[in-house]
């Protein structure tokens, strides 16, 4: 009886700092996750007492090599900013864990139960969950109806397969992006443009004009998308005159016509729909998997 008193005592008391940072990290994902009328984020998913087991396992088995606060270490990348692991599904991750990279130098750590193995999982996702929640300025929901609606961003730009594709696709644009460099993309489009990324204006033999985005050029020929989102593969031979402009086909007067309010609202769309599990639901998983 003593004996077992003993033992409880000593180890409440080591529980107390890594009680203290979890129920931090808790409050946080459940601000994130109620202030962004999401539930269903694999975070909230993992129960309190799940996490706070998974985070001793990390100090104990994977900080050594990630570092404390996952963000990398001398021996193991970061697994909280890092975009290719952030957009990993679960089932991906927990493969990982189990088989392990052994000859990059992960370990497996099959040896684990299945449900220490998820809760893991649940701990990296409240970590990556945190970053990128925190940095969301406005409302991705009101952004949404804008970047469909009037502010046209929809007629060049797909977002989870809908919407043009005149534009690059944006789904995962503002993976490694923060709020500040995506409003200034949007507000000043021909800032710092490389000019083989503005409009192009060509001249045929024909006396044909095009204007449009040069999407592969080589000594023989040009590869040129107009708005329409046509592609015309056009012989160098038949170029009368080709000149890039230097301007971006994006119309730069967005910090005109739409409010600091409504910015930040498109911005915050962005970042959303970028975040672990979101916006790749309209393409197949096997999309992500082929990237290994
Ligand atoms: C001995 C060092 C070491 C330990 C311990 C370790 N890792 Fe790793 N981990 C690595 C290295 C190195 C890589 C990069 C492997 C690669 O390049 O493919 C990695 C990669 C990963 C990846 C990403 C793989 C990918 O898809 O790119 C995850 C997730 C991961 N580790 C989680 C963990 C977790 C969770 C633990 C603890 C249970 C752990 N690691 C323990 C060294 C380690
Ligand atoms: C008339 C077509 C058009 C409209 C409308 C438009 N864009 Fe673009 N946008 C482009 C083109 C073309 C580029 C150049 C790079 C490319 O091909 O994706 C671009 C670039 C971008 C980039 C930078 C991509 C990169 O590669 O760095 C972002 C972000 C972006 N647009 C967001 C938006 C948003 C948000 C809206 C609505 C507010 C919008 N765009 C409206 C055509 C458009």
């Amino acid at each position: 009886m003593p004996k077992q008193r003993r033992k409880r005592s000593v180890s409440a008391e080591a529980w107390i700092p890594p009680l203290t940072a979890v129920f931090c990290l808790l409050a946080i994902a459940a601000i994130a996750v109620s202030g962004q009328k999401r539930p269903g984020a694999t975070a909230s998913k993992t129960s309190a007492a799940g996490l706070l087991e998974a985070k001793r396992t990390f100090d104990t088995a994977c900080a050594s090599c990630h570092g404390l606060d996952a963000h990398g270490g001398e021996r193991g990348p970061d697994l909280v900013s890092r975009p290719e692991i952030v957009r990993k599904t679960d089932a991906e991750l927990l493969k990982v864990l189990t088989d392990g990279r052994t000859a990059a130098g992960m370990p497996s750590f099959a040896s684990y139960a299945p449900a220490r193995l998820s809760a893991l999982v649940g701990y990296l996702r409240s970590l990556q969950g945190r970053t990128k929640v925190l940095a969301l300025p406005g409302d991705p929901t009101r952004g949404k109806v804008l970047f469909f609606g009037k502010a046209k961003c929809a007629e060049c730009h797909m977002i989870s397969g809908q919407g043009g594709f005149f534009g690059r696709d944006l789904t995962s644009y503002a993976e490694r992006m923060s709020a500040d460099d995506i409003r200034a993309v949007i507000v000043n489009p021909n800032r710092d443009l490389d000019p083989r990324h503005g409009l192009v204006t060509v001249i045929l033999a024909d006396s044909t004009t095009l204007s449009g985005m040069a999407r592969n050029e080589d000594n023989f020929s040009l590869q040129l998308q107009t708005p329409d989102g046509v592609f015309h593969l056009l012989n160098k031979s038949d170029i009368k005159d080709l000149s890039y402009t230097g301007w971006s086909p994006m119309p730069s007067d967005y910090g005109v016509i739409l409010s600091p309010g409504e910015l930040n609202d498109l911005v915050s769309y962005l970042l959303d729909t970028s975040r672990p599990g979101k916006g790749r639901k309209a393409h197949s998983n096997r999309e992500d998997r082929d990237e290994e």
